[in-house]
């Protein structure tokens, strides 16, 4: 694995794993759970030790798969991102949803806890201070913000008085590029790390057939998620979490990895897909 930094002296992985829909959806399904325990499992053996999760998904149970597979492995060589949902984000409620997600996860403190989705009709000082309360107690080793405009991160951080937002995880592909506008400069400026969500566009961009995208995987001899993940942590600040269910998947995504695209290939990217980019 390749690591970026985050902070001083702490560094994150270039990719973790995504986990939605491991556990459910919006609720609860356990028929697949050994097969979910399994793949974290091999995933963290081959290097995906920053596992990306949230109290929403499957109604919590995601969170509970994965604690059930980090059980074997040492804390600390694990990164741990969970995310509090947008109707808890009063005061009491996000301390109590930190609660619940250390409690799922059978761990006693999370590395980095996000703010899933801003939501206007609560006070975000309210809940910039609750997450500040968060990090002073322990309960999360870092803090930071999910689906966050530039303008938003800056009024969140204006409400922090010891800590700072260490990420915003967005969704970020080559074909969603709208955070290359204003919020990736930002972080850049800030030293915010970028976490790319849907980094392969749920699997369309580790398929053939997209022009340029096969072009540069044939050039490189790399596989076309292997050029568009690198194409994202080519770049400054960005880090991605693509899920895979799938041991083949795990693999080729680490393939991504220990080669980077020339300066002229990585905006040819960019350009022929800018034209289909969702912004
Ligand atoms: N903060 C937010 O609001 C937010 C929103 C969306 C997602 N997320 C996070 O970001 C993670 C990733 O995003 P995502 O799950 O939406 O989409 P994604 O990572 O872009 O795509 C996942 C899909 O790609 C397939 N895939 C992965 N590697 C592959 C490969 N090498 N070859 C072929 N297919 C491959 C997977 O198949 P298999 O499963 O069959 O291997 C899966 O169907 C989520 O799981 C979640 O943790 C956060």
């Amino acid at each position: 694995m390749e690591f970026k930094r985050l902070d001083d002296g702490v560094e994150i992985p270039v990719l973790g794993l995504g986990t939605w829909t491991m556990g459910g959806s919006h609720s609860a399904d356990r028929s697949l759970d050994n097969l979910w325990v399994s793949v974290i499992r091999s995933a963290i053996e081959l290097g995906f030790t920053h596992i990306d999760t949230a109290e929403m998904y499957g109604g919590g149970h995601c969170e509970e798969i994965v604690g059930e597979a980090v059980e074997p492995f040492r804390r600390r060589d694990l990164f741990i991102t969970t995310k509090v949902w947008k109707d808890h984000l009063k005061h009491d409620d996000l301390k109590n949803a930190l609660r619940g997600s250390l409690r799922r996860l059978g761990v006693e403190y999370v590395d980095l806890y996000l703010i899933h989705w801003p939501n206007p009709a609560i006070p975000l000082k309210e809940t910039m201070t609750a997450l500040e309360e968060s990090a002073r107690e322990g309960l999360t080793r870092f803090i930071g913000v999910s689906n966050f405009s530039a303008a938003l991160m800056d009024e969140a951080q204006s409400y922090l008085k010891d800590e700072r937002l260490i990420a915003n995880q967005v969704e970020y592909s080559l074909k969603h590029q709208s955070p290359r506008g204003e919020l990736l400069p930002y972080c850049i400026r800030n030293n915010v790390t970028l976490i790319a969500y849907t980094p392969l566009a749920k699997g369309d961009l580790a398929r053939w057939g997209h022009n340029v995208l096969d072009e540069m995987a044939e050039k490189y001899g790399k596989t076309p998620s292997q050029v568009s993940l690198n194409w994202l942590i080519s770049q400054d600040r960005v880090v991605a979490i693509p899920k895979a269910s799938k041991l083949e998947h795990l693999k080729d995504n680490l393939g991504a990895i220990g080669w980077r695209l020339s300066r002229e290939d990585h905006e040819k990217l960019t350009k022929a897909f800018k034209k289909s980019t969702t912004e």
